[in-house]
């Protein structure tokens, strides 16, 4: 069966000017968290695994932006509102998820500053990475179906790297981390329905996509 998602991709490939748009609310969205990793390392004491993971982000925000050029030139050259797809919700789904996990970390007994900071960043990390690899997963085979000469097989490789390192790192973080990421991920699930909402209301078109359409 369909998920709303494979829905959504599918219709964006058909339509040259969303798939541009979506290419360019995904850019924006990655460079979000580029951004938000590299504003959260220590001045200090930042190790291999985050500045990794920080220029990894940044470039899927540069190569997102790139591939947008083959599909037209002269399309979305900046983030401005109009170039995005639901461009509120995209902009903000990454910081209402980070204050929705702080919230959720404070009622936590004992939690200093520093704890907050790490369990927010590891486990706000690991519910996008969670939801990348079911993003970009269903959109590659949306992708694969109509044959496109966009691709982001490189992308899903890179989030099923940070991933990991997320379980390795909340494993070290706190032995009952399955518990915290479980409900980090249900907030997410929360932000995430309401960003595909305003994203396939925008591309529209969806009612009319026949089932049959790869
Ligand atoms: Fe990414
Ligand atoms: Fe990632």
């Amino acid at each position: 069966m369909k998920t709303a998602l494979t829905e959504l991709c599918q219709a964006i490939v058909h339509q040259p000017e969303m798939h541009c748009k979506w290419l360019n609310t995904l850019s924006l969205m990655e460079n979000t968290g580029a951004r938000k990793i590299s504003a959260s390392e220590h001045p200090v004491h930042v190790d291999l695994t985050m500045l990794k993971h920080a220029a990894e982000e940044f470039r899927h925000a540069f190569y997102l932006k790139k591939l947008i050029g083959r599909l037209d030139t002269n399309s979305c050259p900046t983030y401005a509102p109009e170039y995005l797809l639901a461009p509120r919700a995209s902009r903000f789904y990454l910081h209402q998820l980070d204050i929705a996990v702080c919230r959720m970390l404070l009622q936590e007994d004992r939690i200093d500053r520093a704890r907050m900071q790490k369990g927010a960043y590891l486990l706000v990390t690991y519910a996008i990475e969670v939801r990348a690899d079911e993003l970009y997963g269903t959109y590659q085979q949306a992708l694969d179906g109509v044959q496109s000469r966009v691709n982001v097989k490189s992308i899903i490789a890179e989030e099923e790297g940070h991933l990991e390192e997320m379980q390795q790192l909340l494993q070290q973080f706190d032995p009952a981390w399955k518990t915290l990421a479980d409900r980090a991920c249900r907030l997410e699930e929360q932000l995430y329905n309401n960003w595909i909402e305003a994203v396939a209301a925008e591309v529209g078109h969806l009612a009319d996509t026949p089932t049959t359409v790869q």
